[in-house]
């Protein structure tokens, strides 16, 4: 079936604050009825947690399907791919007797990011000085402003050894002219990336596809597909809190861009949001918390980066930013995460409005420079005694808990379809998805 006819049978997970929302559980936890994961964007800056049965994995490249044996994992065109993680992912899986063979694959036009491209990231982050946006260094930016300057070693390149040589020039030059080494580029350098690149042939011979009309063709046949964001909407970059963001696109329109599909083959849209908000990096958080209740929530919640290991910045529940990236991402269902870390607050508090010079703001746009200025107004909610934590239904959860999510359905109009209490595969409370 094809075309305007088609009710796709696709899910797309989409984190709505500023990345570590719980994407990599969520998707885990939806993954046991889909066939296909297929991520579309970011690369190894991301660090998706999922538990099974106590045992941890952090996933940086891999679809987070790529936990269950039989699900297929697509890695789409609009991810900056990293040879060097993505082998030692795979042979980490292995070495936990998880096989990839057979179901896991990269689109061809996926760009590589490269050595220097971390060199770079690192040079640009010193320059910009206190605008710093502390990046995850794993040479993101770089990479992606290759692609944008239409210089950058796709997968594809590598197995072309004519053009691989010339292109490797081209972004040697054009890098050493971006970094802090203006020296002259020897032969040697390209030798050294070309054997560089050519380490990866083995790698990437069974793994490269061409992912676009693989994953069509499992729509139009009624398969079961999740499309696994990384990162999350406020990281955007032309919708996040610009220049605080990453440098790829994290809402939706990433989705169709990173796997080159049109919108009818997208069915529903989970925006996976936490309880409270987090912040690795620099960069606007109006509802942050500086004081003893930042802290705990950070120790409570577990909020150090799971690759970089960096305290992540925390706050409240942001609702003005939340219900604009519900809007824009066409979100159907929200994942609400982490909502036992609330647990035993006498009184939770909600951003509702901004003051930006002493005028209310309700809609305002994260991209906007006002978005610098605004501070919180807050409703104050009652919190809940008794605990959510390891909840599996609506039932147990304390009333106040029950309230909370109400009042966020409310306030956002998108019903709340899965909650999750917990770090485990098992503690989620399954409402409607
Ligand atoms: P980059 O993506 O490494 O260039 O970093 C740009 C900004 O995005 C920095 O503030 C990072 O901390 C943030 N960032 C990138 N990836 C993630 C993520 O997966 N979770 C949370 N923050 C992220």
């Amino acid at each position: 079936m094809k075309g305007s006819e088609m009710q796709a049978n696709s899910t797309a997970v989409i984190g709505l604050q500023w990345g570590d929302e719980g994407k990599g559980k969520v998707v885990d936890f939806l993954s046991w009825s889909c066939d296909i994961v297929a991520r579309f964007g970011g690369g190894s800056n991301a660090g998706h947690t999922i538990v099974i049965n106590g045992e941890k994995f952090i996933l940086r490249l891999l679809p987070s399907g790529i936990i269950r044996p039989n699900t297929t994992c697509y890695i789409g065109a609009g991810v900056a791919c990293d040879p060097e993680v993505l082998e030692s992912e795979i042979s980490s899986l292995e070495k936990k007797g998880i096989s990839v063979s057979r179901r896991l694959f990269v689109d061809h036009a996926s760009h590589i990011v490269l050595p220097h491209h971390k060199d770079r990231d690192k040079s640009e982050e010193s320059s910009r000085g206190s605008n710093a946006i502390d990046t995850t260094k794993r040479g993101i930016g770089p990479s992606y402003a290759d692609r944008v300057s239409r210089i950058a070693i796709r997968i594809t390149d590598l197995f072309e050894p004519e053009t691989l040589r010339g292109k490797c020039e081209t972004i040697l030059k054009f890098n050493s002219a971006c970094t802090e080494n203006k020296s002259q580029l020897s032969p040697a350098d390209v030798d050294h990336l070309v054997a560089y690149l050519e380490k990866f042939h083995s790698l990437f011979r069974n793994l490269t596809t061409d992912v676009t009309p693989l994953l069509m063709n499992a729509i139009e046949n009624g398969r079961p597909v999740l499309f696994e964001g990384a990162q999350g909407s406020l990281l955007d970059v032309y919708y996040g809190t610009y220049p605080y963001t990453t440098s790829s696109h994290t809402t939706i329109g990433g989705l169709f861009t990173g796997l080159g599909l049109p919108p009818q083959y997208l069915g529903r849209v989970v925006g996976v949001v936490k309880s409270y908000m987090t912040r690795v990096g620099h960069g606007p958080f109006p509802t942050e918390l500086k004081d003893n209740l930042g802290s705990m929530l950070r120790e409570k919640g577990s909020e150090f980066g799971s690759v970089t290991g960096r305290p992540r910045r925390t706050g409240w529940l942001d609702l003005v930013a939340l219900k604009r990236m519900a809007r824009l991402n066409g979100v159907t269902h929200l994942a609400l995460t982490k909502l036992d870390v609330l647990d035993g607050l006498g009184e939770i508090h909600v951003c509702e409005a901004y003051d930006i010079d002493g005028e209310d703001r309700r809609d305002l746009a994260p991209n906007h420079l006002d978005f610098f200025k605004a501070r919180p107004i807050y409703t104050k909610l009652k919190g809940w005694t008794g605990s959510a934590a390891n909840k599996t239904r609506m039932a147990d959860l304390p009333t106040g808990a029950r309230e909370y999510i109400e009042f966020i359905e409310t306030k956002t109009e998108v019903p709340v379809g899965l909650v999750s209490t917990g770090n485990g595969r098992e503690d989620t409370v399954l409402i409607g998805l």
